[in-house]
């Protein structure tokens, strides 16, 4: 359900409400310079505030709270005054992640109700924090029963702004809580165990999108995906008894300026095949969908947002696991582009199905392609579980996908595509190798795609840390899938309709 947001103008001491979250900017001289509004508050609550903040040293630094409750002084039940940092560095990431934890301290506080009060200048980022509001609610309650079921869920939000609350208001925070949801559905694809998340019903997920969103949709079942010869995604997807999927979701709206592809690892589980995974960890690899989830999920969004850009999503789905129909180490098969594979080691089936999902994207021609995976744990080695690597093989593209970055705050590092690593992946048997060394695992597993790319640009996304976190971060407040990347996509999207 999604959220009830209100915006509103009206002075915060008299909205009633179990929370009230209060965004403050940092300042220079502690203390002394509340804004107006958080003045007043002060003074019905008779002091109490100005002497917290006088104990705790609180200046607005950023993630720095102060929680008070108020004893029935004002309308709310309690007071959280949240530090934002210094004006300058405040844009709509930051909001977005304030409305987040905002909307999180409220779960947590088992309050149904918030009254939400942005800081001074954030009146134009009403979009950030509804995305913020619905994305911090966020928690995957699904599987709970009886009393472990949550006693209490977000349900109002009142945000009060210093300017107007006017239509255009009204259409921000409705287009944010579109993208929000979007983010979520994501999340709730990739938390779903892989029991009930398997190619076939991640498809039915992407078919569910498409006739909500009135987009075209088309699934090959496996007798079309070998009837195609994508070849690469039959050798990871036939050792399980799950079948594979092929979606290809599109939006395709009249006087397109550009034309935006983007791709998806589906593998609903990995087992690591006959080069079987430890047991430790292993349940993690339910959320190596994500890729697919977030292009699913990024074209519900597009959906809400209606670009002028055609959009094509396309989702590579399969299960990889051992038995005796599975692929070996040591085949050697073809692919959809026709190049042929000498496979090494069965754990590296994401570059697999995503190269017959590139060579097919790229039969559309888009201006574009930009992929997304949970490929690598030397990626995870490499930057940490909260940053995605990112690589462009054009200049041109690159820029677009830089500025996304900007715009969506989602945080990635770009990566070197090294030709010196390119010998890596040269076999004596086949035209390419599935793997390369250990050391440049992130690189070699790129180049290795790029193999499948032709000449389009294409940017490739390798999200294996922070597609799911076991931690709070940024505005994903809760430990599971993020959907990372998703606005970044949308982002890129938004950049070309303009
Ligand atoms: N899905 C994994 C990568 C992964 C690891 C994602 C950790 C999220 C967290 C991928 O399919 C994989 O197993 N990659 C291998 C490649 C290797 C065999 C060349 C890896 O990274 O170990
Ligand atoms: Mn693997
Ligand atoms: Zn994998």
């Amino acid at each position: 359900m999604p959220l009830d947001i209100q915006v509103r103008t009206e002075s915060p001491i008299d909205v009633s409400a179990d929370v009230l979250v209060f965004g403050v900017l940092q300042t220079g001289s502690k203390g002394s310079s509340l804004p107006p509004a958080l003045k007043s508050v002060d003074g019905a609550l008779g002091g109490a505030l100005s002497k917290a903040i006088a104990r705790d040293e609180f200046s607005g630094k950023r993630d720095q709270t102060i929680s008070l409750n108020t004893l029935g002084r004002i309308a709310a039940e309690r007071l959280v005054v949240m530090g934002l940092g210094e004006r300058k560095t405040v844009g709509a990431p930051e909001v977005r992640a304030f409305a987040a934890k905002a909307a999180r301290t409220a779960n947590a506080e088992k309050a149904t109700s918030l009254v939400l009060v942005l800081p001074s200048g954030a009146d134009g980022y009403l979009r950030a924090t509804a995305e913020g509001l619905e994305l911090g609610a966020y928690r995957f309650t699904k599987y709970f029963t009886g009393e472990r079921r949550p006693k209490a869920e977000l349900a109002r939000v009142i945000v009060i702004v210093s300017g107007k609350a006017g239509a255009k208001a009204k259409a921000a925070v409705a287009l944010g809580q579109s993208v929000g949801a979007a983010i979520n559905l994501s999340r709730d694809l990739s938390n779903e165990p892989s029991n009930v998340m398997y190619p076939e019903t991640l498809a039915a997920a992407a078919e569910k999108v498409a006739k909500e969103g009135g987009l075209k949709v088309q699934v090959f079942d496996f007798k079309e995906i070998r009837r195609r010869g994508m070849k690469l995604i039959d050798a990871v997807g036939r050792g399980s008894a799950r079948e594979p999927r092929f979606v290809h979701m599109s939006w395709t709206p009249k006087g397109a300026k550009r034309k935006l592809a983007f791709v998806g690892k589906g593998i609903t589980f990995d087992s690591g095949g006959l080069s079987i995974k430890p047991a430790a960890g292993m349940g993690e690899m339910k959320h190596d969908m994500s890729g697919a989830a977030n292009v699913i999920a990024l074209m519900a969004a597009v959906a809400a947002v209606k670009p002028k850009v055609e959009v094509h999503a396309i989702a590579a789905c399969a299960e990889n696991m051992p038995d005796g129909d599975a692929y070996r180490p040591g085949d050697i098969w073809g692919s959809l582009d026709g190049k042929t594979v000498e496979m090494i080691n069965t754990d590296a089936e994401g570059r697999l199905v995503l190269a017959d999902a590139l060579a097919y994207a790229q039969a559309l021609s888009p201006d574009v392609v930009v992929d997304n995976a949970t490929l690598t744990g030397a990626c995870v080695v490499a930057l940490g579980a909260t940053c995605a690597a990112w690589y462009a093989n054009n200049e041109a593209a690159a820029g677009e996908f830089a500025a996304a970055l900007k715009d969506s705050g989602e945080t990635m590092w770009r990566m070197p595509l090294l030709e010196e690593l390119r010998e890596q992946i040269k076999s004596d048997v086949a035209d390419v190798k599935q793997t390369g060394d250990r050391h440049g695992g992130s690189i070699t597993a790129a180049l290795f795609l790029r193999e499948f790319v032709g000449d389009s640009r294409w940017i490739h996304c390798d999200i294996a840390g922070p597609a799911s976190i076991d931690r709070p971060h940024g505005w994903a407040q809760v430990k599971g899938a993020t959907g990372h990347a998703v606005l970044t996509f949308l982002a890129m999207i938004e950049r070309a309709g303009r």
